[in-house]
């Protein structure tokens, strides 16, 4: 058992030139270009028949009637499942997710009905002609509107929704510089390629769901608490998954209905969401409101930081987007004040989209520092410096490691940042107005506990087994590059065993926890491995694992003559024991970017991104450089195009689909870097890596806004930074070639 009570100190993993760290392609690579790697929806059963939901029109009220006969009498129509016929499930909590409970609509684009026919044409076809009638209420859609009747929500995982210490409003008051904001994000979906999809199959008892998940072992306890049954009656098979950004980490209406159904009509059910089904049936960031008191010295020491988050959630769900928490790790001040409230609206469910948190978080914070630094006439990265803190500022702990200023350092090295005009306005390109902005990225570094099998044959392959997901981010080949290093062979002579609940637990990838977790549980299994080998070769403790062999002294043997006929299996569990009390653990980095804003039709185009990161040991340059830049990609799409339009008057999602909710293509990234700086984190996990996933997307977006800013001198801030802000902007005030300094900055 690896516990992190303890640093680690010196591994096999230290080695130069061992197969961690190297941007090895990933393994499944060939299997995904060649549509050899199966996702959900995609495995073969006989005779499978076909689910498609049914949404509510309504936002709130309840059914007061479903006419389903016409449905019934339609071409290959075998069930249709509503409310009045559903079986009995557990009641609703945070381990169940019990679907068709009652007539009650709590938000519009509730799943009210599954239909399943011989088709996925005649399910959908038939789905149209279910009739429902329903009383509706008025209900609430509008944050901005709702705010008064916000309420505190419950700690999550024991982390208080509210913070204090000092006296900010005391220290705002006579702070002689000062800058006051709300700032606004709007709603998101988490746009991953592969819609949330299943494949339900019962053997007698036994229920295996082929999902789309991130999260197996989770997956399968959930399903078997909702229907009641056994837990080892349940396998959630989830071996590709086409994205998740947090979709994923909990099993949806189509998981427990395909399961339901299933065991009904005594056949496969395939059951897949349509992508207007996903932005409403499934879970979304909320949109934010959040203000930004920020109060400093003439020199830029800040005297005073609150930030106060809104968001929104459905009626009964408790969970909030942590938008301020980011702002008790990031930078030293007296008097800190954090606070989240949250209210219930008649929408459909929000929950974790990639960086929960820190990626709306420092839209608004990261975009408040830079208002600072105006007001203070000093350079962001310099006003960020002095500012560093030496401990955690709200809880006093120490970092466990801390590069954020080497990161803001070496990104104005790599960028160019001495270049940039410190004047808005001065820079132009044609008929664009050019600028440069930064922000710093912070992501906290968690870690749970998970569990890891190994096991070599004698043909001198290891088998790598844990629930642990790949959801794009390159676990399959992180952790065959831990095996492989950590027992001295090829990475071809490593097979993975992932995505499935009978494999030994861990909690799936999200959170950024998923190389950390599962990364351990592996390292611990394939340590006590090796010392099965060691023993049965009669070699000491100091046996080496190099090229196929064990090696001591003057004695070698191959691994194959050591396992001899028999496999010999390992088992490895981890835990992150008291590191995350006894240190503050995040991942740091700074965000450059530069941006175009078209003076004639206020269209904002990104020129150019940097990102310099430091989270520990990377596993692998490749697949570590892929999600940094995913993550800026991500941010980018946040700052400048992705939202959720929600229509307040009926509560529903009116873009819901992927034509008219933007995220960034290709052709609105240009030249984007990212470079992790070395660093090695001993209190991390056993790798001294740190989580990645989400790394990229926080700070991303402000380094795009605050680049607009230095463009034009407008400060928007409301999410996204559309061209018509801009030109609303224009047409407010002056035009730019007369303007000098545009927007507000509060100074005293
Ligand atoms: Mo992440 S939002 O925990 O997949």
């Amino acid at each position: 058992m690896i516990d992190m009570d303890r640093p680690m100190g010196r591994t096999p993993l230290d080695r130069p030139g061992g197969l961690v760290g190297q941007g090895l392609d990933r393994i499944d690579g060939k299997l995904k270009v060649t549509g050899r790697a199966p996702y959900a929806y995609e495995y073969r059963f006989d005779r499978p028949a076909y689910g498609f939901l049914v949404l509510s029109t309504i936002a709130r009220g309840r059914i007061q009637d479903i006419d389903t006969a016409s449905v019934e009498q339609a071409a290959g129509v075998i069930l249709i499942l509503t409310h009045r016929n559903m079986p009995k499930q557990a009641p609703n909590s945070p381990r169940t997710a019990p679907q068709l409970v009652d007539d009650r609509i709590a938000f519009r684009g509730q799943p009210i009905a599954l239909v399943v026919a011989d088709s996925f044409e005649n399910a959908r076809a038939a789905s149209y002609l279910v009739k429902v009638r329903y009383v509706a209420e008025m209900g609430a859609h509008d944050l901005a509107a709702a705010q008064g009747s916000a309420i505190i929500p419950p700690p999550r995982n024991g982390s208080s929704p509210d913070t204090s210490k000092g006296d900010v409003d005391a220290a705002l008051a006579a702070a002689p510089v000062k800058i006051e904001a709300t700032y606004r994000t709007p709603a998101q979906t988490h746009a991953m390629m592969e819609p949330h999809a299943t494949i339900a199959v019962w053997n007698g008892e036994r229920l295996v769901l082929c999902n789309a998940n991130q999260n197996v072992s989770r997956g399968a306890a959930t399903v078997a608490a909702t229907l009641q049954i056994p837990r080892e009656n349940v396998r959630v098979i989830s071996r590709y998954v086409g994205g998740g950004f947090g979709a994923k980490l909990a099993v949806q209406a189509d998981a427990i209905l395909a399961a339901v159904a299933a065991r009904m009509i005594r056949r496969p059910i395939k059951l897949a969401l349509t992508r207007p089904q996903v932005f409403p049936a499934t879970t979304h960031r909320s949109d934010t409101i959040q203000r930004l008191r920020l109060a400093a010295d003439r020199d830029g020491t800040l005297l005073a930081v609150a930030h106060e988050s809104w968001s929104d959630n459905a009626p009964g769900e408790n969970s909030y987007e942590g938008a301020a928490q980011a702002t008790r790790n990031i930078y030293a001040t007296p008097n800190l004040l954090t606070a989240h409230r949250l209210v219930h609206l008649d929408l459909p469910v929000s929950a974790a989209m990639r960086a929960p948190g820190e990626a709306v978080g420092l839209l608004a914070l990261e975009c408040a520092m830079d208002e600072l630094a105006v007001a203070l006439e000093i350079d962001p990265i310099e006003l960020r410096i002095r500012n560093e803190p030496r401990v955690d500022p709200q809880r006093g702990t120490p970092f466990s490691t801390r590069m954020l200023v080497p990161c803001m350092r070496k990104g104005a090295e790599l960028f160019g940042w001495s270049r940039r005009s410190t004047r808005t306005g001065q820079v132009r390109d044609g008929e664009w107005l050019v600028g440069m902005g930064m922000a710093a990225a912070i992501r906290g570094n968690p870690m749970l506990p998970a569990a890891a099998k190994v096991a070599l044959g004698p043909d001198g392959m290891l088998v790598v087994s844990s629930s642990m997901t790949d959801i794009g981010t390159g676990s399959y080949t992180i952790l065959a590059q831990i095996a492989a290093d950590l027992l001295g062979l090829p990475i071809h002579r490593v097979a993975m065993r992932l995505g499935d609940s009978d494999l030994p637990p861990t909690p799936g990838s999200g959170g950024s926890f998923g190389a950390n977790s599962a990364g351990s549980a592996v390292y611990d299994a394939c340590m006590n491995l090796r010392g099965k080998l060691i023993a049965k070769a009669g070699f000491d403790a100091g046996t080496r694992f190099i090229a196929g062999r064990l090696e001591s002294g003057g004695r070698s043997a191959t691994i194959e003559e050591v396992v001899g006929s028999a496999t010999i299996s390992a088992d490895g569990a981890a835990d992150p024991g008291q590191s995350r009390k006894t240190f503050t653990q995040e991942s740091f980095g700074a965000h450059f970017a530069e941006v175009g804003v078209n003076e004639v039709t206020g269209e904002i185009r990104l020129r150019r991104m940097l990102g310099v990161f430091a989270a520990g040991r990377i596993l692998n340059g490749k697949t570590a450089r892929s999600q940094a830049i995913g993550g800026m990609v991500f941010g980018v799409g946040a700052a400048l195009m992705e939202a959720i339009v929600t229509d307040v008057r009926d509560g529903s999602f009116v873009n819901d689909n992927l034509a008219e909710y933007h995220v960034a293509v290709h052709a609105d990234i240009p030249a984007i870097d990212a470079v992790f700086l070395p660093e090695l984190d001993p209190h991390s996990s056993a790798m001294k890596s740190k989580g990645i996933g989400e790394l990229g997307i926080c700070g991303a977006g402000a380094s795009v806004a605050n680049a607009v800013y230095n463009a034009t001198g407008i400060r928007i801030r409301d999410y996204p930074l559309t061209l018509d802000k801009i030109l609303d902007s224009w047409s407010r005030e002056t035009r730019p070639e007369q303007r000098s300094e545009v927007g507000s900055v509060g100074r005293t």
